[in-house]
């Protein structure tokens, strides 16, 4: 089975029906549910009891896990000089304290399972990203988690992969009524796709980090 954080929209939402489609069991840890979810464990992962009992809730289920994929992710564009405390908890606690805890908490079964990771980052986790201060501080983070993780699961068999995709036509800006167009960017369905290619490579191939950039198509 394939356990996907933030399958219930978005990036996430895709490589969950691509997996189903493909008769991979999904299971979906988000607060609403996944359409394309075997298994939806509705959670709110900014709190760390709820991923607790989420990551119980995924040993309770015997299939083993290929891999756990964390889409989970929330946006913001506040800007230097009015930056509030509230964001930068609301950020790291979503984008960073969410995967590092959950991974934490599966960790014996990843092993056990020889499972995958991948951890959905972004290309502003790559690069400086000062028009979006809070967001990329946070996906810097996550990054380093990520990276962190592929040293202390080295010389097992799970790959560990940081995936740094730039702009993806998803609603994740509009949410947090930021302006941004998206129209032209990337489709998250060919993002989800990549996905599973990567993690459908033979097991002792390790993509360990993939940067994505948006291209201008006339
Ligand atoms: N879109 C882009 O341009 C872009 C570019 C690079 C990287 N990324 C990253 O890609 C990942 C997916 O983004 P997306 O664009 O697909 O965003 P999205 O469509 O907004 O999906 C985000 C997912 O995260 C879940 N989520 C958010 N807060 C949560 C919480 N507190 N508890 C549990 N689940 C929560 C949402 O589920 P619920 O609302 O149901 O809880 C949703 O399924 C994110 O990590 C994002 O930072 C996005």
């Amino acid at each position: 089975m394939i356990v996907i954080t933030g399958a219930s929209d978005g990036v996430g939402s895709e490589l969950a029906k691509i997996y189903q489609d493909s008769g991979e069991k999904v299971v979906n840890i988000s607060r609403r549910e996944s359409k394309y979810a075997d298994v939806n464990i509705l959670q709110d992962l900014r709190e760390g009891a709820n991923i607790k009992e989420a990551a119980v809730t995924v040993c309770d289920i015997k299939d083993p896990i290929k891999a756990v994929v964390n889409c989970v992710g929330v946006f913001s564009d506040e800007q230097l000089g009015g930056i509030t405390e509230d964001e930068i908890k609301r950020l790291m606690s979503t984008n960073v304290k969410a995967p590092i805890l959950l991974i934490s908490e599966l960790l014996d079964r990843i092993k056990q399972d020889q499972s995958d990771i991948l951890n959905v980052v972004s290309i502003v986790g790559t690069v400086p990203g000062g028009h979006a201060p809070v967001y990329s501080t946070s996906k810097w983070a996550e990054r380093g988690f990520t990276l962190g993780l592929q040293e202390l699961l080295k010389d097992t068999p799970s790959r560990v992969i940081s995936f740094c995709p730039a702009g993806i036509k998803t609603g994740i800006f509009d949410k947090v009524g930021a302006n941004v167009q998206v129209d032209d960017w990337m489709d998250p369905k060919a993002i989800a796709l990549f996905i599973k290619q990567i993690l459908d490579l033979p097991k002792n191939i390790e993509v360990s980090e993939v940067v994505i950039r948006r291209k201008a198509v006339k």
